[in-house]
């Protein structure tokens, strides 16, 4: 079956543009039924518009309460019926209440190898706390940020002379293939993520990328 896949972002979209290139290219199993935004003015907007897909979005500002805006946004998720909703560079933290009524078919992208650096500023942090490794995670949304168990990661190392800037750039090559090959497991049944489950064993650390193939963590 192929695998109705709602994606969330707020900025320029490039996760989201490497998703819908997997589906259309045949590397997932599915398609992109929906883009869903808090910021209207994005790239990410932008490029579901162009594609002519279903996409909504609204300002929160337009909304009386953090509550009334994840309800008006998971009512428009859930009409679309989605199999699986990524979040894929979506910087709005969602409320307990929404994600409850999707709960462990939600996925984000995180630019860190978590549980190191939760939240913003994650590669000034890697920076600053003079980390030889930095990376991006795959992990199941709860209501604690940044908290649910991770799936998959792609490692980077940290150079001498890096900025935050080069850093982001070099993690973002990693992030594309990696929540690819996260989406494309999860269509193939390779991945499930209730109970989290890599070909039908318990997850007992997270996935690493290598190439663009998700591998078991060496024990
Ligand atoms: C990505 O680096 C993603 O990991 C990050 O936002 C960027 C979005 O880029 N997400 C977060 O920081 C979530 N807290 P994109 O719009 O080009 O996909």
């Amino acid at each position: 079956m192929s695998l109705r896949l709602a994606v969330l972002a707020s900025g320029r979209g490039s996760n989201f543009a490497a998703l819908r290139q997997a589906c259309a290219d045949g590397r997932i199993d599915g398609r992109v039924v929906g883009l869903f935004s808090d910021k209207p003015g994005s790239g990410a907007v932008a490029l579901a518009r162009e594609a002519g897909l279903p996409a909504w979005a609204e300002s929160p500002k337009a909304f009386a309460t953090r509550e009334a805006f994840d309800a008006a946004m998971f009512d428009a998720i859930l009409a679309v019926q989605p199999d699986l909703i990524v979040c894929a560079g979506y910087m709005r933290i969602i409320g307990a209440a929404a994600i409850a009524r999707f709960p462990n078919r939600m996925i984000n992208i995180h630019p860190s190898l978590l549980p190191r650096h939760p939240g913003l500023h994650t590669h000034q942090r890697a920076r600053d706390a003079g980390d030889a490794e930095h990376g991006a995670s795959v992990h199941i949304v709860i209501p604690e940020l940044d908290a649910g168990t991770v799936l998959a990661q792609a490692r980077v190392p940290v150079l001498p002379g890096d900025d935050a800037e080069t850093l982001a750039a070099r993690v973002l090559v990693v992030e594309h293939p990696l929540l690819v090959a996260c989406v494309a497991a999860v269509s193939r049944h390779a991945l499930a993520l209730d109970p989290p489950r890599w070909q039908d064993l318990p997850l007992a650390s997270p996935l690493q990328l290598e190439g663009d193939r998700l591998v078991p963590s060496p024990s």
